[in-house]
């Protein structure tokens, strides 16, 4: 296991990944990362779907104009779904394991990329959520804030830069 201190630095997004299938021991310590995240009341509340076939991701990877596109060469793809009647952090919850299964997956070797599906939108009159929706089958107490793209990265990704961090942005007291 990488330290946590190296892992925050060279976990980047990956969107371009090789045919290796992802071990299942793996993918399966990923979703544990998942279902190990906090969430506002403990209610644990979101839901994730794993999809490996490659007409789906295709067909997912359509859902928005761009921005989706990569859906299309990953490994597999999880959709991480919040329950909107049970919380009303959801998005919070949803985005906290999405954000955990990324550093998980990236400990053990494997690339991820987040790509967003709340308040995204195919056309004026589709969303990318009905899109999967209507791929997937979930129901309408959950929603899809986004889908993570998993693979053996395809592309050396640089670790982030130590010399070109926000600083400015902490403000320490006050504003
Ligand atoms: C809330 C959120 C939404 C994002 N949406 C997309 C997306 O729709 N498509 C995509 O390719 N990348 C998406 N990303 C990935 C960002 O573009 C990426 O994290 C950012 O450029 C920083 O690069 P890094 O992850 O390599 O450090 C998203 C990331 C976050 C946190």
């Amino acid at each position: 296991m990488t330290d946590f201190k190296t892992l925050v630095q060279t976990r980047r997004s990956v969107r371009k990944y090789t045919d290796q299938p992802i071990d299942a021991d793996d993918l399966k310590t990923i979703l544990r990362a998942a279902l190990m995240s906090p969430t506002g009341k403990s209610v644990r509340g979101w839901h994730f779907i794993v999809v490996t076939d490659k007409e789906v991701l295709e067909k997912m990877s359509l859902c928005r104009p761009m921005g989706s596109q990569f859906l299309a060469e990953a490994n597999v793809a999880i959709v991480v779904l919040g329950d909107h009647e049970l919380t009303d952090v959801w998005t919070e919850d949803a985005s906290i394991a999405a954000v955990t299964m990324q550093y998980q997956a990236a400990d053990l070797g494997i690339g991820s990329c987040w790509c967003q599906i709340r308040n995204r939108y195919m056309n004026e009159s589709e969303s990318a959520d009905n899109i999967l929706r209507f791929l997937l089958h979930y129901p309408q107490n959950l929603v899809a804030e986004c889908v993570i793209g998993l693979g053996y990265p395809a592309q050396e990704r640089k670790p982030q830069n130590e010399d070109s961090l926000k600083w400015e942005n902490v403000h320490v007291g006050k504003y």
